[in-house]
């Protein structure tokens, strides 16, 4: 390689280095485990047997029926507007966006525009098994 090529590579590899090129939303949406941590862990765990935050345990919670977690005090406004329905993927996309249109009055103070985040944290609830 000439010596033109050793400098352009290095100064490629500096450019990476110091974040100039930034991954697209896309790619940075993926670990949803990291997501979760930073967008729903101040009010939910997900381990089994943790205590009850702010917000219920949601280990399993993809495919389970609405508001079943024993110990937590769900609003009355939840536990009516999602009486007997369950957990899907698509429910769960809506209540993220924003959970005043799935359950007005909910407590859950929380909403995300961003559908590649959203879609992130909901498969990587779906293997909380
Ligand atoms: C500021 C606290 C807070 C944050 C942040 C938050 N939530 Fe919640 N969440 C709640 C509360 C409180 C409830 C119960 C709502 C009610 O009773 O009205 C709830 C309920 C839920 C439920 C219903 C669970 C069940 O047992 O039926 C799901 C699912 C949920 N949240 C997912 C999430 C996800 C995923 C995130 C992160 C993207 C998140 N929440 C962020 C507070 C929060």
């Amino acid at each position: 390689m000439s010596r033109a090529g050793i400098a352009f590579v290095a100064g490629a590899l500096g450019l990476l280095a110091s974040g100039a090129f930034t991954l697209p939303a896309q790619a940075q949406a993926t670990d949803g485990a990291k997501l979760f941590a930073q967008h729903c862990a101040a009010c939910h765990q997900v381990a089994a047997d943790a205590p009850q935050g702010m917000g219920p345990n949601l280990r399993g919670v993809v495919g389970r029926q609405a508001g079943q977690v024993k110990g937590f005090a769900y609003s009355a406004e939840f536990k009516k507007a999602l009486a007997k329905k369950s957990w899907t993927a698509e429910l769960l996309d809506k209540w993220l966006e924003e959970p005043q249109n799935v359950a007005p009055g909910t407590y859950m103070m929380y909403k995300q525009a961003d559908p590649a985040i959203r879609s992130a944290i909901i498969e990587y609830l779906s293997t909380a098994k």
